[in-house]
């Protein structure tokens, strides 16, 4: 950048703004549904499609309406679909166990995708909460989550996933150590080329509230999640947790929420240079659609400013409930 402009009338910066032409010619960021991950709800039944109230367009999904979607996906470009279960609460136990049953809903839907021939990368999440009992990610013992005994289960449940045809497992546990147990795991099961996208720098947000809803998280959830996910107010911390998770064998790394972390995308991208990712979480898509359904906003406008946004700060890509609608708009 030059340190200094020449004066006006030489530099009119409107000269490059006066014609979509010239205007398309100067863009220096470009959003195309291939930086998109699609994370849906999926539940029991067949042929189910199930509004969820705090977020207007999105639904849960029985297996052949995710295999459905899996579809319509690609057939947007959209490189990638991520899996989050509903879970029946008569199957949340204290040890958890549901997460690595090999016929669980994320399994049986990555498997449905699969065997439908759908060239998709399927991602699934890897943390306890929606098979748990207190709703945290991992178990609690005398109201603390603990961490060692936490892993040794996020490791049984990313193998089940593998082993189910996960292409990129994401884990969003906060649990320290967890990404180089995935990885030694995956690697001594012949899973050598199942990614590991992590969730890196999550944060203890407000912004999940409508997602622990979607999947049925916060009736069960006691407290909060501040002893393993990080205070909003760090920065350094997000460095230091990328710079871990990278070392441990992350091949890609999260920051979460997206809109009001977009300094961490900036500062993860410059600092490491490592395929990096936002979510855009529940609790931004339902500001965004529901002002856009009262009318107080331009909701495809808002949306794919908020999406590009998100490319300008450094992201290589955005895991968006918008995603489907952002692509049609995006393809034409
Ligand atoms: C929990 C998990 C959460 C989200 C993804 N995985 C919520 C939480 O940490 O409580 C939030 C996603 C969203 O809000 O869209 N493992």
């Amino acid at each position: 950048m030059q340190p200094t402009q020449s004066p006006f009338p030489a530099t009119r910066f409107r000269r490059l703004r006066q014609s979509p032409a010239i205007r398309a010619l100067v863009s220096q960021t470009l959003l195309t549904p291939s930086d998109f991950i699609w994370p849906v709800f999926v539940r029991d039944g067949e042929g189910v499609v199930e509004p969820i109230a705090s977020m207007p367009g999105v639904n849960r999904l029985s297996v052949d309406k995710v295999v459905e979607a899996a579809r319509e996906a690609h057939a947007l470009g959209i490189p990638a679909i991520c899996l989050f279960p509903y879970t029946d609460p008569a199957k949340k136990t204290k040890d958890c166990a549901e997460a690595w049953n090999p016929d669980n809903l994320s399994n049986t839907a990555t498997r449905a995708i699969k065997d439908a021939g759908i060239d998709i990368a399927v991602m699934t999440d890897v943390a306890l909460d929606p098979y748990n009992i207190d709703g945290h990610d991992g178990f609690v013992e005398d109201g603390y989550v603990v961490n060692d005994r936490t892993v040794e289960a996020l490791v049984k449940q990313a193998l089940s996933q593998a082993a189910a045809g996960a292409d990129i497992i994401g884990p969003s546990d906060m649990m320290d150590g967890r990404i180089g147990a995935l990885r030694k795991a995956l690697e001594s099961h012949g899973h050598q080329n199942v990614c590991l996208l992590s969730y890196a720098a999550k944060y203890a947000s407000a912004f999940y509230g409508p997602f622990r809803d979607a999947v049925g998280a916060s009736g069960a959830l006691k407290g909060d999640k501040k002893t393993y996910q990080q205070d909003p107010g760090n920065s350094d911390e997000a460095m230091r947790l990328i710079a871990r998770d990278l070392a441990e064998g992350a091949d890609m790394v999260m920051v979460k929420p997206g809109m009001p972390y977009l300094d961490i995308c900036r500062r993860a991208k410059d600092m490491f240079g490592a395929p990096t990712f936002a979510y855009q979480v529940s609790g931004e898509y339902a500001m965004l659609a529901g002002a856009a359904e009262r009318g107080w906003v331009d909701g495809d406008k808002v949306m794919l400013e908020s999406l590009v946004a998100f490319k300008r700060a450094g992201c290589d890509g955005v895991l968006t409930y918008f995603a489907p609608a952002a692509a049609r708009l995006l393809n034409g």
